[in-house]
Protein backbone atom coordinates (compact mmCIF):
# COMPACT_ATOMS: atom_id res chain seq x y z
CA UNK A 1 0.00 0.00 0.00
CA UNK A 2 3.39 2.08 0.17
CA UNK A 3 2.72 3.27 -3.21
CA UNK A 4 -0.98 4.29 -3.18
CA UNK A 5 -0.41 6.46 0.06
CA UNK A 6 2.13 8.62 -1.96
CA UNK A 7 -0.09 9.12 -4.67
CA UNK A 8 -3.17 9.60 -2.71
CA UNK A 9 -0.81 12.63 -0.96
CA UNK A 10 -0.18 13.65 -4.11
CA UNK A 11 -3.57 13.79 -5.36
CA UNK A 12 -5.19 15.43 -1.98
CA UNK A 13 -8.10 17.43 -3.41
CA UNK A 14 -6.93 21.10 -3.41
CA UNK A 15 -8.73 24.93 -3.85
CA UNK A 16 -7.52 28.34 -4.74
CA UNK A 17 -10.58 29.66 -2.16
CA UNK A 18 -10.39 32.37 0.09
CA UNK A 19 -11.81 29.91 3.04
CA UNK A 20 -9.65 29.69 5.97
CA UNK A 21 -9.88 25.50 6.94
CA UNK A 22 -11.45 24.15 3.99
CA UNK A 23 -8.60 23.11 1.90
CA UNK A 24 -7.43 21.43 5.53
CA UNK A 25 -10.52 19.93 5.94
CA UNK A 26 -10.87 18.11 2.75
CA UNK A 27 -7.48 16.50 3.33
CA UNK A 28 -8.17 15.67 7.09
CA UNK A 29 -9.62 12.20 7.52
CA UNK A 30 -7.90 11.11 4.28
CA UNK A 31 -4.19 11.63 5.30
CA UNK A 32 -5.55 10.22 9.23
CA UNK A 33 -5.37 7.21 7.71
CA UNK A 34 -8.15 3.98 7.98
CA UNK A 35 -7.37 0.56 7.19
CA UNK A 36 -7.52 1.31 3.22
CA UNK A 37 -9.16 -2.14 2.40
CA UNK A 38 -10.74 -1.20 -0.35
CA UNK A 39 -8.42 0.57 -2.22
CA UNK A 40 -6.33 -2.97 -1.06
CA UNK A 41 -8.92 -5.32 -2.96
CA UNK A 42 -9.15 -3.27 -5.83
CA UNK A 43 -5.12 -3.30 -6.72
CA UNK A 44 -4.69 -7.20 -5.44
CA UNK A 45 -6.90 -7.87 -8.64
CA UNK A 46 -5.13 -5.94 -10.68
CA UNK A 47 -1.76 -6.89 -9.50
CA UNK A 48 -2.63 -10.29 -9.42
CA UNK A 49 -3.80 -10.30 -13.39
CA UNK A 50 -1.47 -7.37 -14.93
CA UNK A 51 0.99 -5.69 -12.44
CA UNK A 52 1.83 -2.91 -15.04
CA UNK A 53 -1.85 -1.89 -15.18
CA UNK A 54 -0.87 -0.84 -11.11
CA UNK A 55 0.31 2.74 -11.90
CA UNK A 56 -3.32 3.52 -13.79
CA UNK A 57 -5.55 1.54 -11.28
CA UNK A 58 -4.34 3.80 -8.43
CA UNK A 59 -6.68 6.22 -9.44
CA UNK A 60 -9.22 4.41 -9.13
CA UNK A 61 -8.46 2.61 -5.77
CA UNK A 62 -8.45 6.34 -4.90
CA UNK A 63 -11.67 6.81 -6.20
CA UNK A 64 -13.03 4.13 -4.26
CA UNK A 65 -11.15 5.46 -0.98
CA UNK A 66 -12.64 9.00 -1.49
CA UNK A 67 -15.90 8.00 -1.57
CA UNK A 68 -15.73 5.82 1.09
CA UNK A 69 -14.29 8.48 3.42
CA UNK A 70 -17.10 11.24 2.01
CA UNK A 71 -19.29 8.23 3.55
CA UNK A 72 -17.43 8.15 6.91
CA UNK A 73 -17.86 11.91 7.51
CA UNK A 74 -21.64 12.12 6.61
CA UNK A 75 -21.86 8.62 8.89
CA UNK A 76 -20.41 10.33 12.04
CA UNK A 77 -22.55 13.58 11.55
CA UNK A 78 -25.04 14.62 14.59
CA UNK A 79 -28.02 13.85 12.53
CA UNK A 80 -26.76 10.03 11.64
CA UNK A 81 -23.94 8.33 14.05
CA UNK A 82 -23.44 11.61 15.90
CA UNK A 83 -19.95 10.20 16.59
CA UNK A 84 -16.99 12.37 18.01
CA UNK A 85 -14.04 10.27 16.73
CA UNK A 86 -13.02 8.72 13.14
CA UNK A 87 -9.68 7.05 12.20
CA UNK A 88 -8.12 8.10 15.64
CA UNK A 89 -8.97 12.02 15.05
CA UNK A 90 -12.06 14.32 16.09
CA UNK A 91 -14.52 14.06 13.47
CA UNK A 92 -14.54 17.45 11.03
CA UNK A 93 -18.27 18.50 12.68
CA UNK A 94 -16.26 18.51 16.14
CA UNK A 95 -13.02 19.92 14.91
CA UNK A 96 -14.57 22.54 12.72
CA UNK A 97 -18.41 22.60 11.95
CA UNK A 98 -21.23 20.53 10.78
CA UNK A 99 -21.66 22.45 7.66
CA UNK A 100 -18.24 21.99 6.98
CA UNK A 101 -18.39 18.32 7.51
CA UNK A 102 -21.53 18.09 5.46
CA UNK A 103 -19.55 20.29 2.41
CA UNK A 104 -16.25 18.40 2.60
CA UNK A 105 -18.12 14.74 2.53
CA UNK A 106 -19.96 16.53 -0.62
CA UNK A 107 -16.72 17.53 -2.19
CA UNK A 108 -14.83 13.69 -1.71
CA UNK A 109 -18.30 12.37 -3.33
CA UNK A 110 -17.76 14.62 -6.42
CA UNK A 111 -13.79 14.56 -6.30
CA UNK A 112 -14.16 10.83 -6.73
CA UNK A 113 -15.88 10.97 -9.62
CA UNK A 114 -13.53 13.66 -11.25
CA UNK A 115 -10.41 11.38 -10.66
CA UNK A 116 -12.31 8.49 -11.80
CA UNK A 117 -12.90 10.27 -15.22
CA UNK A 118 -9.59 11.11 -15.33
CA UNK A 119 -7.87 7.57 -15.11
CA UNK A 120 -5.66 6.50 -17.70
CA UNK A 121 -7.92 3.94 -19.48
CA UNK A 122 -9.82 3.83 -22.42
CA UNK A 123 -13.33 5.35 -22.62
CA UNK A 124 -14.89 2.59 -22.08
CA UNK A 125 -13.19 1.07 -18.90
CA UNK A 126 -13.48 4.63 -17.34
CA UNK A 127 -17.33 4.46 -18.28
CA UNK A 128 -17.95 1.21 -17.04
CA UNK A 129 -15.16 2.09 -13.51
CA UNK A 130 -17.75 5.10 -12.98
CA UNK A 131 -20.92 3.20 -13.41
CA UNK A 132 -19.72 0.70 -11.19
CA UNK A 133 -18.38 2.69 -8.59
CA UNK A 134 -21.98 5.07 -8.98
CA UNK A 135 -24.26 1.96 -8.79
CA UNK A 136 -22.85 0.79 -5.72
CA UNK A 137 -21.81 3.77 -3.74
CA UNK A 138 -25.30 5.80 -4.65
CA UNK A 139 -28.68 5.43 -4.34
CA UNK A 140 -29.34 1.95 -4.57
CA UNK A 141 -26.14 1.05 -2.77
CA UNK A 142 -24.33 2.30 0.33
CA UNK A 143 -27.02 5.93 0.51
CA UNK A 144 -30.01 3.52 0.28
CA UNK A 145 -28.10 1.27 3.17
CA UNK A 146 -27.55 4.42 5.56
CA UNK A 147 -31.11 5.42 5.04
CA UNK A 148 -32.52 2.54 6.04
CA UNK A 149 -30.14 2.06 8.80
CA UNK A 150 -31.05 5.66 10.00
CA UNK A 151 -34.86 5.14 9.68
CA UNK A 152 -35.11 1.87 11.48
CA UNK A 153 -33.02 3.19 14.28
CA UNK A 154 -35.50 1.79 17.78
CA UNK A 155 -37.27 -0.09 14.92
CA UNK A 156 -36.11 -4.17 15.44
CA UNK A 157 -35.59 -5.49 11.62
CA UNK A 158 -35.76 -9.19 11.14
CA UNK A 159 -31.80 -10.69 10.42
CA UNK A 160 -33.05 -10.79 6.43
CA UNK A 161 -33.84 -7.61 6.36
CA UNK A 162 -30.33 -6.08 8.59
CA UNK A 163 -28.43 -8.46 5.72
CA UNK A 164 -30.04 -6.49 3.37
CA UNK A 165 -29.20 -3.00 4.96
CA UNK A 166 -25.24 -4.64 5.62
CA UNK A 167 -25.04 -5.13 1.64
CA UNK A 168 -26.34 -2.30 0.75
CA UNK A 169 -24.20 -0.05 3.19
CA UNK A 170 -21.33 -1.68 3.22
CA UNK A 171 -20.87 -4.83 0.93
CA UNK A 172 -21.40 -3.18 -2.29
CA UNK A 173 -19.04 -1.12 -2.45
CA UNK A 174 -16.09 -3.83 -1.16
CA UNK A 175 -18.06 -5.68 -4.08
CA UNK A 176 -17.61 -2.80 -6.24
CA UNK A 177 -13.86 -1.83 -5.45
CA UNK A 178 -12.96 -5.93 -6.63
CA UNK A 179 -15.41 -5.84 -9.46
CA UNK A 180 -13.44 -2.63 -10.81
CA UNK A 181 -10.55 -4.63 -10.74
CA UNK A 182 -11.30 -6.90 -12.87
CA UNK A 183 -12.60 -4.55 -15.21
CA UNK A 184 -9.28 -2.32 -15.20
CA UNK A 185 -7.66 -5.61 -17.06
CA UNK A 186 -10.31 -6.49 -18.78
CA UNK A 187 -11.72 -9.64 -17.39
CA UNK A 188 -15.18 -8.82 -17.03
CA UNK A 189 -16.50 -12.37 -16.35
CA UNK A 190 -14.16 -13.10 -13.48
CA UNK A 191 -15.45 -9.46 -12.26
CA UNK A 192 -19.21 -10.72 -12.20
CA UNK A 193 -18.03 -13.58 -9.62
CA UNK A 194 -15.77 -11.23 -7.32
CA UNK A 195 -18.93 -8.96 -7.22
CA UNK A 196 -20.83 -12.16 -5.86
CA UNK A 197 -17.85 -13.14 -3.73
CA UNK A 198 -17.24 -9.03 -2.32
CA UNK A 199 -20.81 -8.94 -1.10
CA UNK A 200 -20.44 -11.93 0.88
CA UNK A 201 -17.16 -10.71 2.43
CA UNK A 202 -18.52 -7.41 2.80
CA UNK A 203 -21.59 -8.78 4.97
CA UNK A 204 -18.60 -10.38 7.25
CA UNK A 205 -17.01 -7.08 7.02
CA UNK A 206 -20.25 -4.89 8.16
CA UNK A 207 -21.37 -7.91 10.92
CA UNK A 208 -17.48 -7.99 12.00
CA UNK A 209 -17.37 -4.22 12.23
CA UNK A 210 -21.19 -4.84 14.42
CA UNK A 211 -19.01 -7.49 17.13
CA UNK A 212 -15.83 -4.69 17.38
CA UNK A 213 -18.15 -2.26 18.14
CA UNK A 214 -19.12 -4.39 21.13
CA UNK A 215 -15.80 -5.85 21.87
CA UNK A 216 -13.00 -3.17 21.14
CA UNK A 217 -12.27 0.33 23.12
CA UNK A 218 -12.50 3.31 21.07
CA UNK A 219 -9.17 3.98 21.21
CA UNK A 220 -8.59 0.60 19.62
CA UNK A 221 -10.86 1.08 16.83
CA UNK A 222 -10.12 4.74 16.72
CA UNK A 223 -13.54 5.70 16.39
CA UNK A 224 -16.49 5.87 18.68
CA UNK A 225 -17.39 2.01 19.96
CA UNK A 226 -20.50 1.20 21.90
CA UNK A 227 -22.78 3.33 19.82
CA UNK A 228 -24.80 0.97 17.90
CA UNK A 229 -27.46 -0.15 21.35
CA UNK A 230 -30.10 1.62 19.43
CA UNK A 231 -28.98 0.18 15.50
CA UNK A 232 -29.91 -3.03 13.92
CA UNK A 233 -26.96 -4.82 13.88
CA UNK A 234 -26.15 -8.76 14.32
CA UNK A 235 -24.76 -7.80 17.81
CA UNK A 236 -28.08 -6.10 19.11
CA UNK A 237 -30.01 -8.63 17.56
CA UNK A 238 -29.17 -12.05 17.90
CA UNK A 239 -26.34 -11.36 20.92
CA UNK A 240 -22.95 -11.59 20.57
CA UNK A 241 -22.15 -15.64 20.58
CA UNK A 242 -24.72 -16.27 18.04
CA UNK A 243 -22.90 -13.44 15.65
CA UNK A 244 -19.75 -14.66 16.57
CA UNK A 245 -21.15 -18.38 15.00
CA UNK A 246 -22.94 -16.05 12.06
CA UNK A 247 -19.00 -14.42 10.99
CA UNK A 248 -17.73 -18.13 11.67
CA UNK A 249 -19.90 -19.40 8.81
CA UNK A 250 -19.54 -16.68 6.22
CA UNK A 251 -15.91 -16.75 6.91
CA UNK A 252 -15.42 -20.31 6.62
CA UNK A 253 -17.06 -20.28 3.31
CA UNK A 254 -15.45 -17.72 2.09
CA UNK A 255 -12.23 -19.19 2.79
CA UNK A 256 -13.17 -22.04 0.75
CA UNK A 257 -14.39 -19.67 -1.91
CA UNK A 258 -11.28 -18.27 -2.50
CA UNK A 259 -9.80 -22.01 -3.35
CA UNK A 260 -11.69 -21.52 -6.87
CA UNK A 261 -10.12 -18.40 -7.96
CA UNK A 262 -7.31 -18.04 -10.02
CA UNK A 263 -3.54 -19.20 -8.39
CA UNK A 264 -2.39 -15.79 -9.45
CA UNK A 265 -5.65 -13.97 -7.83
CA UNK A 266 -5.29 -16.27 -4.77
CA UNK A 267 -1.93 -15.74 -4.04
CA UNK A 268 -2.74 -11.65 -3.99
CA UNK A 269 -5.91 -11.89 -1.60
CA UNK A 270 -4.81 -14.33 0.29
CA UNK A 271 -2.51 -12.50 2.72
CA UNK A 272 -5.19 -9.13 2.86
CA UNK A 273 -8.53 -11.89 3.07
CA UNK A 274 -6.88 -13.67 5.73
CA UNK A 275 -6.37 -11.01 8.00
CA UNK A 276 -9.92 -9.63 7.38
CA UNK A 277 -11.88 -12.81 7.12
CA UNK A 278 -10.76 -13.29 10.72
CA UNK A 279 -10.62 -9.81 12.36
CA UNK A 280 -13.50 -10.81 14.76
CA UNK A 281 -12.00 -13.83 16.48
C1 LIG B 1 -16.03 1.61 8.40
O1 LIG B 1 -15.25 1.17 7.33
C2 LIG B 1 -17.46 1.62 8.02
C3 LIG B 1 -17.94 0.30 7.64
C4 LIG B 1 -18.40 0.08 6.46
C5 LIG B 1 -17.94 -0.78 8.60
P1 LIG B 1 -13.75 0.77 7.59
O2 LIG B 1 -13.70 -0.15 8.77
O3 LIG B 1 -13.16 0.26 6.33
O4 LIG B 1 -13.11 2.17 7.99
P2 LIG B 1 -11.64 2.71 7.73
O5 LIG B 1 -11.57 3.06 6.28
O6 LIG B 1 -10.67 1.63 8.10
O7 LIG B 1 -11.52 3.93 8.59
C1 LIG C 1 -21.36 2.72 8.39
O1 LIG C 1 -21.63 1.71 9.29
C2 LIG C 1 -21.27 2.27 7.04
C3 LIG C 1 -21.06 3.36 6.10
C4 LIG C 1 -21.57 3.30 4.94
C5 LIG C 1 -20.28 4.57 6.43
P1 LIG C 1 -21.26 2.08 10.78
O2 LIG C 1 -22.00 3.28 11.22
O3 LIG C 1 -21.37 0.85 11.61
O4 LIG C 1 -19.71 2.45 10.60
P2 LIG C 1 -18.78 2.93 11.80
O5 LIG C 1 -18.82 1.85 12.84
O6 LIG C 1 -19.30 4.25 12.29
O7 LIG C 1 -17.44 3.02 11.15
MG1 LIG D 1 -23.71 4.25 10.68
MG1 LIG E 1 -21.19 4.90 12.41
MG1 LIG F 1 -19.99 0.30 13.09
Amino acid sequence: MHKFENFLQENLPTSDSIHPTYEKALGEMLIAGGKRFRPALLLGVVAAYNKLMLDGARHAAYSVELLHTYSLIHDDLPAMDDSPLRRGKPTLHVTYDEVTAILVGDALNTYSFEILSNAPFSDYTRVKLIRELATNGGLNGMVLGQAIDCYFENLPLSIEDVKILHINKTAKLIAASLKMGAIIVGREELGEKLYDFGIKLGLLFQIQDDILDVTQSSQEAGKLTRNDRDKNSFVTLIGLDKSMKEANILADGLQEELNDFDECLQKELSPLLRKYISRHK
